[in-house]
């Protein structure tokens, strides 16, 4: 560029890059002060930020104030060890700072030679990933954005390779199920579960069916499908199965838990989110199959530009998933990998498990409450007893609202109940003691 068109760029990456680790730094440390949950209205953010664009560039400074006066009133706090709705995830420190790294090198993975390191780097990290969670070793697996995304890859591979019509899952999948089955234009057949809201493998219906999608860790109570009874009908009805163990499959790094992976070396396919139990930050989807060329054949389409000799195609990551440009995600994944290493993730996942556990304990003792839902890994689905929905529904928003706890709800066999999900690396026991100190004022 021209000296007389440079653009003066206002921001400096030491100073600037100082001030802004100091703010994440403090950010990380009084996340205990801050409320979990959003206390704004909506639209209210947008209200206090300006229309339009500045026409001179400003210093990051401002941004960084902003942050911090505007935008941070307005965050739940998903970091926050008081986080327990949904699945609670984490955003470790060797994953933050690998995501500035990924961003400084901005490498795009569209083929192998435009980023071999991270190409390479993401098919080893996958077979590491794979190694601690006892998968076959002859899978392949590469990283995509979300579950959503995994599933709907790997419900595509299935289409392309069986030439079904149905999707079949039970009742308590993801929605994300449903969701890739509406966007492929296929159906979606429903499996009603059993009294532990397991698939119920006597119900399975799989005439024209081209994928079943069983689950390790459901969405509302964690219940394991029985793995290895689907997967041997699919396998007799030539069905492609598909696991999605979005948020129970880290728990396989532990022994005690590795129960809940039995059968799934059968599978076609299996999603696991780092991003979930993991403590590696949004997004990071990992995606494995025994199946490879299924996918390739189902996403394989390579236009004369980006046309490369075909041991180099082969590499290619963006040939076995939707996506062109990939970013760097398994540099986060190695990071957290490397310095958590096997024993930091069983820590860190047992840890989890055993506050859940305790939590559960003190629900069953107290009367006036009870457990809704039997308990495999760190979650508790819960409620006042006797109570109706609504008051339970009541207590959720007035505990959500005092910002002391963040929890959400299900509804389970048509009843309402209040879920706690423990999972976040820095919640220790105090914190899930003020969760149900909270719970127990609120009832009051
Ligand atoms: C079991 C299960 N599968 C899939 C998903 C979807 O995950 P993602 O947000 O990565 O698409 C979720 C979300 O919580 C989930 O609980």
């Amino acid at each position: 560029m021209a000296a007389d068109r440079e653009v003066a760029a206002p921001v400096d990456l030491v100073a600037d890059g100082t001030a802004a680790l100091e703010w994440v730094d403090g950010y990380l440390q009084r996340l205990r002060e801050l409320p979990v949950l959003a206390q704004v209205a909506p639209g209210e953010i947008r209200s206090r930020l300006p229309a339009s664009p500045p026409e001179q560039g400003e210093p990051f400074e401002a941004v960084l104030r902003d942050v911090e006066d505007v935008l941070l009133p307005g965050l739940t706090h998903w970091q926050s060890p008081r986080f327990f709705a949904y699945f609670a995830v984490s955003s470790s420190v060797p994953g933050i700072l690998a995501e500035l790294l990924a961003a400084a090198l901005n490498n795009v993975a569209i083929l192998w030679r435009t980023s071999p390191a991270s190409t390479e780097l993401e098919s080893l990290t996958l077979d590491w990933a794979a190694q601690l969670l006892g998968l076959p070793a002859a899978w392949h697996g590469h990283i995509e954005d979300t579950a959503s995304t995994s599933t709907l890859a790997a419900l595509i591979a299935a289409r392309e390779a069986t030439g079904g019509r149905a999707v079949v899952c039970s009742e308590h999948a993801h929605s994300s199920v449903e969701k890739a089955a509406k966007m492929l234009g296929l159906e979606l057949r429903s499996v009603p579960a059993d009294e532990a809201f397991r698939m119920r493998v006597d119900a399975l219906d799989l005439r024209d069916a081209a994928a079943v999608v069983a689950t390790v860790g459901t969405t509302s109570t964690t219940s394991v499908d029985p793995v290895r009874a689907i997967a041997e009908r699919c396998r007799d009805a030539g069905v492609w199965l598909h696991v999605d163990a979005a948020y129970a499959g880290s728990a396989w790094v532990c022994p005690e838990l590795a129960w809940s992976r039995d059968g799934v070396e059968l599978a076609d396919s299996l999603v696991v989110n780092a991003h979930k139990w993991m403590f590696v930050p949004m997004d990071c989807s990992l995606l494995w199959s025994s199946r490879p060329d299924d996918l390739r054949r189902a996403f394989s389409l390579v236009p004369e530009y980006l046309r490369t000799p075909d041991e180099e195609d082969a590499l290619s990551l963006s040939e076995y998933g939707p996506a062109l440009g990939r970013r760097f995600r398994s540099l986060k994944l190695w990071a957290v990998l490397r310095c958590f290493g096997r024993e930091g993730l069983q820590a860190r996942i047992r840890e989890a498990v055993r506050l859940a556990e305790l939590f559960e304990g003190w629900v069953r003792e107290e009367p006036g409450w009870e457990v809704v839902a039997p308990r495999p890994f760190s979650v508790v689905c819960f409620r006042r007893t006797p109570g109706t929905d609504e008051e339970n529904a009541a207590l959720l928003e007035r505990v959500n609202r005092s910002g002391e706890i963040f929890i959400s709800h299900t509804r389970l066999n048509g009843r309402y109940a209040l879920r706690l999900a423990v999972g976040n690396e820095r919640t220790t026991e105090d914190d899930v003691v003020l969760a149900w100190d909270a719970l127990r004022r609120a009832a009051a």
